[in-house]
């Protein structure tokens, strides 16, 4: 049984018209979720986006011990007792690339912790070489057994400086929150500055931690005692990669889209790009205004670390090149199975030519038929969506649950609500693809 999206195609109307809420952000709550382990108390966390990975997550702690309770839709309330496991139930941790953060709370509030390799999106290759890097340099012995890693701190972590050759979001948070509990200070070079990084921080430093220089390259932890949730309560910041998207499917099929519970502030790059597209965009506080204009621009595109244009927008940027006039290159740097979509859309009708894994040139404007598509990952999955909606006819798009429904919640009934013509299925089927 699988979930399937069934789209009716706009055809090139600008149809879509009202309001969209942002919900909280998945790579926000995830970390946020596993640093209840650095708490001596009961957390209360806020905002938790409805989707897949963060159930995943809470099911993760609480095989290893956790108790939880979900006292109303998106509040939780995490409390990790002296009896915790210290290895990441492998059966759950394999499927989601964020459990691999849950290792740097365990290990550094327990002295040890197993994990498996992580799963997640199929997006190219997804080494560990710096979190077993860190852990060396904090002290740690690592060990390989089948595919799991064990890795041991006896006495306890100990604060390091360490460089991070390649700038990594989850090696930057696994760090940051093993240093709030290690002896001594970590510094964190080259680290990473997504705002994610920056809303953990401040709350585990309201709750305790001594952590500064987020969302600067250097990051300096002074470890202590274990944190207090008493009289906090985290709230996730809003998702800023579904607010880019709900940006790009308003700009090319919205009359007048408003898109709400947003941090504008977090999506200068996407906005910079669509308006030199010829995008109208306006932006308050909490709230973007977009509209479709009659016209698109070609414009080139280079995914780049925060503040740069985010990595997790590239598909449905590109589906929004297709609808341009002219040349557009897409640079992908970050990972270099995330143009793996490309030939999908390009059997929707869209002019895409791979120059190599990392870079595509697309020339617009091409108008979008409807397809069977199979969702290779999440953001990709939402890609589909985008270009399903602008296309002609039906399109239907499988795998819902493994991908789509990993990252967005309710995307369907929200879409509709906006004028898409948007149904969810079960298919029971084993080669949906034609
Ligand atoms: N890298 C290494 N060694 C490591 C870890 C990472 O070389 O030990 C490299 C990667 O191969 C990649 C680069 O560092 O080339 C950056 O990867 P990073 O570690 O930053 O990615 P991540 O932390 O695994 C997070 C998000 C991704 C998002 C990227 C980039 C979470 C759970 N995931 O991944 O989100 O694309 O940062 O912003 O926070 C998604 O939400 O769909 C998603 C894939």
């Amino acid at each position: 049984m699988s979930n399937t999206f069934v789209i009716k195609g706009l055809e090139g109307e600008r149809a879509l018209h009202g309001s969209v809420a942002v919900t909280g952000a998945k790579n926000a709550a995830l970390k946020a979720i596993a640093a209840t382990v650095l708490f001596r108390d009961t957390v209360t966390l806020t905002n938790i986006p409805l989707i897949n990975d963060t159930e995943r997550m809470f099911e993760l702690l609480k095989d290893m011990g956790a108790e939880v309770s979900n006292p109303k839709k998106g509040t939780y309330t995490v409390f990790i007792p002296q009896k915790f496991s210290s290895d990441l139930t492998p059966s759950i941790a394999k499927r989601m690339r964020a459990s691999v953060v849950a290792t740097g709370p365990v290990l550094a509030r327990f002295g040890k912790v197993s994990f498996p390799h992580p799963g997640g999106c199929v997006i190219g290759a997804r080494p560990l070489d710096l979190f077993v890097d860190g852990f060396e340099k904090m002290g740690a012995i690592v060990t390989m057994k089948e595919d799991r890693y064990f890795v041991e701190a006896k006495g306890g972590l100990k604060g390091a400086e360490f460089f991070l050759k390649n700038k990594s979001v989850t090696v930057t948070e696994t760090f940051m929150m093993a240093g709030v509990l290690a002896k001594g200070t970590t510094v964190i070079k080259n680290a990473a500055m997504e705002p994610e990084i920056a809303d953990l921080a401040a709350f585990l430093n309201t709750c305790g931690a001594k952590i500064v220089g987020v969302g600067t390259p250097t990051i300096t932890i002074k470890g202590g005692k274990l944190l207090s949730g008493k009289g906090h309560t985290y709230k996730t910041m809003p998702d800023r990669i579904e607010a880019g998207s709900f940006l790009v499917l308003g700009a090319l099929a919205a009359r007048e889209l408003h898109i709400t519970n947003c941090n504008p502030a977090h999506l200068e790059s996407p906005i910079e790009i669509l308006r030199s597209a010829g995008v109208g965009i306006e932006v308050k506080k909490t709230e973007i205004i977009v509209r479709a204009p009659s016209r698109l621009m070609a414009v080139d595109i280079k995914t780049h670390e925060y503040p740069g244009f985010p990595t997790d927008l590239q598909a449905p940027m590109t589906v929004f090149l297709t609808q341009a006039e002219g040349e557009s290159k897409v640079f992908e740097t970050i990972f270099e199975g995330r143009l793996n979509y490309t030939e999908a859309l390009a059997s929707m009708g869209a002019q895409i030519t791979m120059m190599d894994p990392h870079r595509a040139l697309v020339r617009g404007k091409s108008s979008l038929r409807g397809r069977k598509l199979m969702s290779p990952d999440l953001r990709a999955g939402l890609a589909f969506v985008i270009a399903a909606i602008i296309a002609k006819g039906e399109s239907v798009i499988h795998n819902v649950d493994t991908t789509i429904d990993r990252g967005y919640e309710n995307i369907d009934s929200r879409l509709r609500a906006i004028g898409v013509d948007i149904k969810r299925a079960e298919i029971i089927s084993e080669n949906p693809i034609n």
